[in-house]
């Protein structure tokens, strides 16, 4: 079952950062709940027998008639992962780019196969490299941006990618 996320569910959220992002700074349930709060974030869950096992937040940014989005966070239970549950979360987020035809960008660690992969499969290209991104790790990430489409299209495309 996919729904939206609230402040509620800010302490599993950051119990699942731990697991996922031990040593680049996980968020606590303070910053989750700050960033669900904020009316531009869309969060999005998945529950699989009862727990929440998948999470993902875009960002909305600039001018409301030419928006771009921000893909903030994306996360599966370890014991859940290679199950479709990120790509369920992605195709909802970049469904919600679509609407506006805005460009989303992200920025994931150069070493993160498993995330590049992911994003590739919908269509996300690098465009650079952010050195010592990351904290505490000091890794490096790739930007990367997936392209304004219309929804016509990006469902065309998807068709194509997936
Ligand atoms: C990246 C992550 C969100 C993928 O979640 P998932 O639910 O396991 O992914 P899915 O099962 O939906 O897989 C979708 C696609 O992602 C890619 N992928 C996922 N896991 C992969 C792996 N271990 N190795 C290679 N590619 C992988 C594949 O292209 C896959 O498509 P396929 O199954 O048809 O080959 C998950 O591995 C995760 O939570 N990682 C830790 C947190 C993280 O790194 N988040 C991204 C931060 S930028």
């Amino acid at each position: 079952m996919i729904r939206g996320l609230t402040g509620d569910d800010a302490p599993r959220l950051a119990e699942l950062e731990l697991l996922l992002f031990s040593g680049d700074n996980p968020w606590s349930a303070a910053d989750f709940r700050a960033e669900i709060s904020q009316p531009y974030c869309i969060y999005l869950g998945i529950e699989h027998e009862g727990a929440l096992v998948a999470y993902a937040g875009l960002a909305k940014m600039g001018p409301a008639t030419d928006p771009e989005f921000e893909i903030h966070t994306i996360g599966v239970d370890p014991k859940m992962q290679r199950r479709g549950f990120a790509r369920v979360l992605m195709e909802h987020l970049c469904a919600e780019a679509d609407r506006f035809a805005g460009p989303i960008f992200l920025e994931v660690r150069t070493d993160n196969v498993p995330a590049i992969n992911l994003y590739e499969r919908f269509g996300f290209q690098t465009i650079g490299v952010r050195k010592r991104y990351y904290q505490p790790s000091g890794a490096d990430a790739f930007t990367m941006v997936r392209p304004a489409r219309l929804l016509e299209q990006a469902q065309q495309h998807e068709g194509d990618e997936l």
